[in-house]
C-alpha cells in the first residue's frame, strides 16, 4: 500500500513536471524512452486534436517491472536488451480489475478520467490508478488517453450518476441492481429549469451546472 502511494506520488509530478515527454511524439500511443538503459521509462503520447499535435507525459514502470516496447507495457517478463524471458512465476491469484499486464477501465471513475494500469509480479497484481491528462479521457478500446474520446457511461454501481457527457447537466444515470448481479441502466432528464446535481445526487434548481452559461 505505502509503495503504490509513492508510485502514485511520482507520477502526478512527473506528469506536472514535463509537459514534453522524453519521447518525441509523433504518433498517439505509448513509447520507450530510448534515453533510459534502464527500461523503465515510457512517455504517452496524447493527440491534441485542436493543433493536431501531440503532447507527451512521462511515467515509470513500478517496482521491478519494465517497459516493453512490443507490447507497450510494462511487465515483469521483459528483459532490458530485448529479448523477453519466460515468467517463474505464473500463478495468478484473483484481482479486482485486473487480468493481465497491461491497462484497464478504472471501474470507480465514471467520467473516464482515470485508468488503472496492471503489472503481474511475482505472481499478484500491481494496480496503479493513474490520471489522464487535464482534457483527456481513457478509451478502452485503445488503452490510451484521447482528448476526443467521449466517455460513454456505464454502471459500476447502484445510484444516481450526473450524464459527464451533458455539459448542462440535465440528464443523469440510473443504475439498478438487478437480481443476476448486473446493472439496469436508465438515462433520465431532470424536470423543467431544474440540474442534476452531483453531490446530493438529486434533480434540483440551487447548483449551478458549471458549463452551463450564466
Ligand atoms: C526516468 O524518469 C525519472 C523520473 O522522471 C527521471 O528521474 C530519470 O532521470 C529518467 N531516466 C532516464 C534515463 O531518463
Ligand atoms: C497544441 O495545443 C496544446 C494545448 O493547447 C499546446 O500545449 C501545444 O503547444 C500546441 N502545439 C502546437 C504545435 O501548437
Ligand atoms: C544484456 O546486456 C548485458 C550488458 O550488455 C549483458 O551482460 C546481458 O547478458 C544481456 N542479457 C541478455 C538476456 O542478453
Ligand atoms: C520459454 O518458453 C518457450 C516455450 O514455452 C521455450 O521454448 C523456451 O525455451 C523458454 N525459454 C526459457 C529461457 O526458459
Ligand atoms: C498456485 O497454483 C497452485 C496449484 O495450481 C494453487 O494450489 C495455489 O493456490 C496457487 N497459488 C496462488 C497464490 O494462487
Ligand atoms: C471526474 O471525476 C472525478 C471524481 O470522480 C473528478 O475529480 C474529476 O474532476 C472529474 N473529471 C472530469 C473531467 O470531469
Ligand atoms: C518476488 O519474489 C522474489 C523471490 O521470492 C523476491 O526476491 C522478490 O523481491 C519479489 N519481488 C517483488 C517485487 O516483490
Ligand atoms: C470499441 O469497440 C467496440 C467493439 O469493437 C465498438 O463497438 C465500439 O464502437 C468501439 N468504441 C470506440 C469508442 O472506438
Amino acid at each position: 500500500m505505502y509503495g503504490k502511494l509513492i508510485i502514485k506520488a511520482f507520477i502526478v509530478l512527473s506528469v506536472a513536471w514535463t509537459l514534453h515527454g522524453a519521447v518525441t511524439c509523433t504518433a498517439a500511443g505509448r513509447f520507450a524512452d530510448p534515453a533510459d538503459s534502464t527500461c523503465k521509462n515510457y512517455t504517452l503520447c496524447v493527440l491534441v486534436t485542436a493543433n493536431t499535435s501531440y503532447i507527451g507525459y512521462n511515467y515509470v514502470c513500478p517496482t521491478t517491472s519494465l517497459f516493453n516496447p512490443t507490447t507497450a507495457r510494462c511487465t515483469t517478463t521483459y528483459t532490458c536488451n530485448g529479448t523477453t524471458t519466460n515468467t517463474t512465476t505464473t500463478n495468478t491469484t484473483s484481482s479486482a480489475v485486473c487480468t493481465t499486464d497491461g491497462f484497464v477501465a478504472d471501474p470507480s471513475s465514471t467520467n473516464c478520467s482515470s485508468y488503472i494500469q496492471c503489472v503481474q509480479i511475482n505472481g499478484t497484481f500491481l494496480e496503479t490508478t493513474l490520471t489522464c491528462p487535464t482534457g483527456s479521457f481513457y478509451n478502452p478500446n485503445t488503452t490510451l488517453c484521447e482528448v476526443n474520446y467521449v466517455c460513454a457511461f456505464t454502471c459500476t454501481a447502484a445510484g444516481r450518476f450526473a450524464n459527464s457527457a451533458d455539459t448542462t447537466c440535465q440528464t443523469y444515470y440510473l443504475c439498478v441492481l438487478t437480481t443476476t448481479g448486473t446493472y439496469s441502466q436508465y438515462e433520465y432528464t431532470c424536470p423543467t429549469t431544474s440540474v442534476f446535481s452531483p453531490t446530493t445526487r438529486l434533480c434540483t434548481t440551487s447548483y449551478t451546472c458549471p458549463t452551463a452559461s450564466g
